[in-house]
């Protein structure tokens, strides 16, 4: 499948089993499914701009005991291996977690279905925060705008039926959210709402010291509040992007930080659109627990 981008360049995906991902990523298969995970790893997951970078960067706050010098040390997707990342000749994702000291903390899109087994098997760690489904959309298809490494999006219309059908890399929203959501209980899933995190930040990040194991005091939870704030992060070159090259991200088109907010969705969505989105959801979330409120 090559579908074409703002530049006019071919951006050819791939399907795992069902799932449409980067081609480079698909040629390098064989070498992220037999990744060796290690029982002191600690796997950050998330679906396609949930808030990855933003709890990537508390994660690596806690970790550095509130010290940002130390997590001014790289860019933030240089600190986090990814684990299904490969532009070759780079080294791949899983290249660069194979070259990092334990214990590790490293990142992923992927679903639990195609997730790499050795995480299970090792009984990994692992802190998933979820997005609801509809700003989630729209920061994707404002994602997809400015970055030349994805499909072009098309028309809001157009997308939208693009993301309910789960046709953008990384697969169906409502397929990985169900699956991380179930698999929760079984193995030592920390599962955070990125609303949540808005709205309590440090009580969000308390859960996730506690399930690192560690143990700061008030002043350093507070710093690491305030760190991790949208406003700082935005402004930030570790964490807004701002190294990447424009032919890569244009943040002209649209930033990479760009609203960091809660039901963005509401100046995008029709009413119309909204109706069948609610059905969609009921649908497509049956028989699961999950609680998301949209109406935010
Ligand atoms: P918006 O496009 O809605 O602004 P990811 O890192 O998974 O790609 O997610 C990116 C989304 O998280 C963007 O959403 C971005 O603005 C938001 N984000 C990043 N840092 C944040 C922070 N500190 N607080 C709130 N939202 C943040």
């Amino acid at each position: 499948m090559a579908l074409t981008s703002e530049l006019g360049k071919q951006i050819k995906l791939k399907e795992v089993e069902g799932t449409l991902l980067q081609l480079a990523t698909v040629d390098n298969w064989s070498q992220i499914q037999s990744f060796q995970a290690k029982p002191d790893d600690l796997l950050i997951c998330t679906y396609p701009k949930a808030g990855t970078t933003w709890i990537q960067e508390i994660v690596d706050m806690i970790e550095q005991n509130g010290d940002v010098e130390k997590c001014q040390r790289a860019i933030i997707q240089q600190r986090h291996p990814f684990i299904e990342w490969a532009r070759p000749p780079q080294p791949s994702g899983v290249e660069k977690a194979k070259a990092m000291p334990s214990p590790r903390i490293l990142k992923t899109h992927l679903s639990t279905q195609l997730l790499p087994p050795s995480f299970w098997e090792n009984n990994c760690k692992f802190l998933y925060v979820a997005r609801n489904a509809k700003d989630c959309m729209v920061s994707y298809y404002h994602f997809q705008r400015m970055n030349h490494k994805l499909p072009d999006p098309g028309t809001w219309e157009e997308y939208f039926e693009t993301f309910i059908n789960g046709k953008v890399v990384w697969g169906s929203w409502f397929d990985h959210v169900k699956g991380w959501w179930e698999m929760k209980d079984r193995y030592q899933i920390l599962f955070l709402f990125y609303e949540d995190i808005k709205r309590d930040p440090k009580h969000e990040i308390q859960k996730v010291m506690k399930f690192m194991g560690k143990n700061l005091d008030e002043t350093v939870l507070d710093k690491i509040v305030q760190e991790t704030s949208f406003e700082k992060m935005k402004e930030n070159p570790m964490t807004n992007r701002s190294t990447v090259s424009k032919s890569i991200m244009d943040q002209s088109i649209s930033p990479f930080m760009r609203k960091g907010t809660v039901g963005d969705w509401k100046n995008h969505f029709t009413v119309a659109q909204n109706e069948r989105f609610d059905e969609i959801y009921r649908k497509k979330m049956e028989g699961t627990s999950i609680n998301f409120c949209m109406e935010l």
